[in-house]
């Protein structure tokens, strides 16, 4: 079969709810992928962040292929010597007191919700069913029916409801917005410290802590999706960090599983998440063996090879070298950490195109909203391979700017 073939045939057996490139990649090793013709591109996409360690990280290998000869699944019908070192190890670097474990970054998003509700009403006594959850215009939590109830997005709810209620939706960035929209019945303002899909919107200075500060002043639970902004990827470890707060529960996913396996974390206070009894919410994967013994590897690695370090140092590099790239197609550069948005001005190019031409030269992302090319690539990327990064990201905008006669 050749690239036409695997394409034609995922059209074929699969929705389109994805745009893809036209690339059939095969292979992956440390910040590299192959395609299937044997062409080699360097990848800033990372699966929306996911890949923070690299591909097949050796030690990560080691780790899956042990464990799996060992024990791979069990459900938690038992317990493991798995899961408490795991747990152990996150709650030691985040600062929490335990988490509940899921598989996908939605599930966690959706334990988050449940464990907010349930403190709204056995510790603030909310009545029944009328707790409120808020959010932020344009959030991207993941893709539950009740998750795209409170996404400001009209093209993740078409044709998708009744939606859920007990959502409400504020401005991003904007602590005076929190404070009005806050009643008796909030519960919990559930939000992203840095918009990723939004495509990547980092609120102002000092929002955090305000928002910090009001949650605290009006008994409402401060609830941080740092599923991609989380594990180093901007410089810390925990975006919350970049703000020295400290909310009340975080959510984990993505490179948690060492872009391996999927595996997520909702972290909270013990008198928060001990308010979960037997029965009352459940995974079958969640917490496997197997998830949690190479999550364990990648927090292990992350600490031992200081990515979050490494994040900031050679963001802080990426940052400046895009921001002295003089291009008319460029409205805003953006972002935090190996974590940084091209906003391009709409009417001049497509960020689509960008990638298309970029994907060409050797280089892989992704648009986001039309406008946005986003650099986000494996932390163990070297300053090299960010010139490289650079230098086809240069090229492409001249050779764009030279076909719509700019010159
Ligand atoms: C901030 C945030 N939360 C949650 C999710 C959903 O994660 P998943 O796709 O693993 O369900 C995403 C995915 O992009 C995300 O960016």
């Amino acid at each position: 079969m050749n690239t036409r073939d695997y394409i034609a045939l995922e059209a074929l057996r699969c929705p389109p709810t994805y745009n893809p490139l036209p690339i059939v990649l095969c292979k992956g090793k440390g910040v590299w992928l192959w395609d299937i013709e044997g062409k080699k591109y360097l990848d800033m996409m990372t699966a929306y962040s996911a890949v923070s360690f690299g591909h097949a990280h050796p030690r990560l290998l080691k780790v899956l292929n042990q464990q799996a000869q060992m024990l791979a699944m069990t459900s938690r019908a038992f317990y493991t010597d798995q899961l408490g070192p795991f747990l152990e190890k996150v709650c030691e670097l985040s600062g929490f007191e335990m988490g509940i474990p899921m598989n996908t970054g939605a599930e966690a998003v959706e334990t988050a919700i449940k464990v907010a509700r349930r403190w709204g009403y056995e510790v603030k006594g909310i009545p029944e069913n009328k707790a409120e959850i808020i959010t932020a215009n344009n959030n991207f939590h993941g893709r539950t029916t009740t998750i795209i109830s409170f996404s400001s997005e009209p093209l993740y709810q078409k044709d998708f409801g009744p939606l859920t209620p007990g959502f409400k939706i504020i401005p991003f960035g904007d602590a005076k917005a929190l404070e009005e929209a806050i009643t008796p019945n909030t519960c919990a303002f559930l939000v992203e410290p840095i918009q990723g899909e939004a495509g990547i919107i980092v609120p102002p200075k000092g929002w955090l802590k305000d928002v910090h500060r009001i949650c605290k002043e009006k008994n409402v639970l401060l609830i941080l999706d740092e599923v991609q902004s989380g594990l180093g990827r901007t410089g810390k470890m925990f975006a919350f960090q970049h703000e020295n707060i400290k909310p009340d529960g975080i959510i984990l996913g993505k490179a948690l599983g060492g872009g391996i396996l999927p595996i997520s974390l909702f972290l909270s206070h013990r008198e928060i998440l001990s308010l979960m009894t037997p029965g009352s919410h459940g995974s079958t994967f969640g917490g496997n063996p197997l998830a949690c013994a190479v999550a364990h590897e990648a927090l292990t690695i992350l600490q031992e090879d200081h990515l979050a370090e490494r994040a900031a140092e050679l963001g802080t590099y990426l940052m400046m070298r895009l921001q002295q790239i003089d291009s008319p197609l460029i409205k805003e550069v953006r972002g935090m950490g190996l974590w940084i948005g091209v906003d391009f001005h709409k009417h001049l190019v497509s960020a689509r195109e960008v990638c298309e031409k970029m994907s060409l030269k050797g280089v892989l992302s992704k648009d986001t909203h039309h406008t946005v090319v986003r650099f986000a690539p494996p932390l163990i990327i070297t300053r090299e391979e960010i010139d490289f990064a650079l230098d086809v990201f240069q090229s492409t905008l001249k050779e764009i700017e030279e076909q719509k006669d700019f010159l």
